[in-house]
Order: structure tokens, then sequence, then C-alpha cells
């Protein structure tokens, strides 16, 4: 089968997947998401995805029609219809089609979308050559914990980044780093690897809490605080995590090298960790 998608309990071809025009994910971006990877044809850390989407839901007052067990079982389902070893799975849940006003209509369902897409890893060669990046201003409003289908900070800020030749944008706040566009950011300075706490600027990222635990357990001094502008420029090195890139790290800022200008040891380190992790959670 081809890309597929699941739509409010069908399943069908993308190219075939509709929703209403008065759907408010499409009137406000009122909804949430999230991305999950499929490895070896099983969903890497299902379980933590759902749970932040249903989070994310809680926050911005939709209920959900479907539970987590429900959810699991259908992304199980997606998973061996389309027999994807690698994929992407993008689960978006809005509060459902009504004609158009800003309060919450009675009576509405949400509306449930998933599609399950191959996916080719990221090429090995840019990771073992690092990427670019380029710092910017947060724009975005004061609830980034939460997983919302408000993304279009974020896209400005990448296509700013990439039609500059960067892989990533890096928002910084008040002079501090808070996380990419579409990433989380940890920075290694002497001894310390240091990624700004999570909360209302920072998405509770599911691949940065892991690198978090593989670099704690390997003894590494893991520090969740936080991170200027200025400390930042002159750490000898930084990585980005992520669903898609997994850990990925960035050997420019702004133009200027990041230590020696390549991947350091310590990125090198945990990304070994993390690969021997999918080894065995496979
Ligand atoms: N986004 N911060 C932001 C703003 C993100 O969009 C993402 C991931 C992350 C990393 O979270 P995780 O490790 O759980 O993937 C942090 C995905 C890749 C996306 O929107 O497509």
């Amino acid at each position: 089968m081809p890309d597929i998608a699941y739509l409010n309990g069908k399943w069908m071809p993308i190219s075939k997947a509709k929703v209403s025009i008065e759907d408010r994910g499409f009137q406000f971006a009122d909804g949430v998401y999230e991305l999950i990877r499929v490895y070896a044809g099983r969903p890497f850390h299902l379980r933590e995805h759902l749970t932040r989407l249903l989070a994310s839901a809680e926050q911005i007052a939709i209920s959900p029609t479907l539970s987590i067990l429900q959810l699991e079982r259908i992304v199980h389902a997606g998973c061996q219809k389309c027999g994807y070893a690698s994929a992407k799975i993008y689960i978006q849940f809005t509060r459902g089609a009504a004609p158009r006003l800003h309060h919450f209509p009675e009576r509405i369902r949400p509306t449930w979308v998933m599609t399950f897409r191959k996916l080719a890893p990221l090429e090995e060669a840019i990771r073992r050559r690092g990427v670019s990046a380029i710092t910017l201003s947060d724009v975005r409003w004061g609830r980034c914990n939460i997983k919302s289908l408000n993304l279009l900070p974020n896209v400005m800020a990448r296509e700013q980044a990439v039609r500059a030749g960067h892989f990533e944008a890096l928002f910084i706040r008040n002079g501090l780093v808070t996380e990419g566009a579409g990433s989380n950011v940890f920075a290694v300075i002497g001894n310390r690897i240091i990624t700004p706490k999570e909360g209302p600027a920072v998405l509770s990222g599911i691949t940065r809490e892991l690198i978090l635990a593989l670099g704690k357990k390997d003894g590494l001094l893991m520090v969740e605080e936080t991170l200027s502008l200025t400390q930042l420029r002159a750490a000898d090195e930084i990585f980005l995590s992520g669903t898609t890139i997994e850990l990925l790290p960035v050997v420019r800022l702004d133009g200027k090298k990041i230590g020696t200008g390549r991947p350091g040891p310590v990125s090198q380190t945990l990304y070994s960790a993390f690969s021997a992790y999918l080894q065995i959670a496979r």
C-alpha cells in the first residue's frame, strides 16, 4: 500500500483524505499534533508521544474521543498496513468542524488525522559533517510546551534559515536560547552538557528526554538550566535533538565555527549511545 491516511475511523491513500473547510484546524490552527518515527516497522516511544499529544489537547481544552489504548491500536494497524520499515507518522487532532466563531462551538467532535509516510533517514554524511544554524528572535507565543498546529513563527524561521543555506534556526528570547524551529538544543561547555529547561518556551522533546537519560547513564554531566546566547556562541559543541534528526551536531552558528568546526567527541559519544539504544529498543 502507498502512503496512507487515517481520517476519523477510515483508512485511505493520503491523496483521498479530505477535511472540511470549516475545520477549526484550517480556520484557526485550533488543534495539536505529534510526529512519531517508525524504526524497523515499529513506532518508537509511542506511549510518550501519545501522552504528550493528550497533554497538549488538554491544555487547549479539546476532549479526545480516543484513548491512548485506542490510539496505539490505530498506530499499530497503520504500521502494518503501510509495511514500511522506516516511516514517519503525523497525528493531527483538531477541535473539529463548525461555522466560524472564535469561541468553542457546542457539540463539536474532534477531527482525527494520521498519515503514514515512508521516511528516508537523514544522510549519515550530513551528521558526520554537522550542520550550520542561525539565531533568530523568538517571536512565538508563551505556551510553546503545547505542540499546537500554530507553527507560523517556526515556518518563517526555518524558511529564513534554509533560504540562507542553513539547516536550522535557533530561537533566542531575552538573551536566552529556547529551542530550534523544530528541535531542542544542547550545548557542551567544558564538562557540562546544558539544555534549556522545559517550560512555556520549550517543548518537552521526547528525543531530548532520551538523550538526557542516556547521557546520565553514561556518567556525563547533563544539566537542565538557562543557556544564554553568549554561552552558546562560545560552546565547545552544539547539537540538536528531534524525532527525525535524532542527534545532529551544529558546527557553525551565525557564520562562525563552533569548536573546531567539526562534530565534537561528546556529540559523537551521545549519538553512539542513542544508536545503541535504538538497537535494543527495536
Ligand atoms: N518537531 N521543539 C520543537 C519546536 C519541535 O517542533 C520539535 C520536533 C522538537 C523536538 O521534539 P521531539 O524530540 O519530541 O521530536 C522540539 C517535529 C520534528 C515536527 O514538528 O515535525
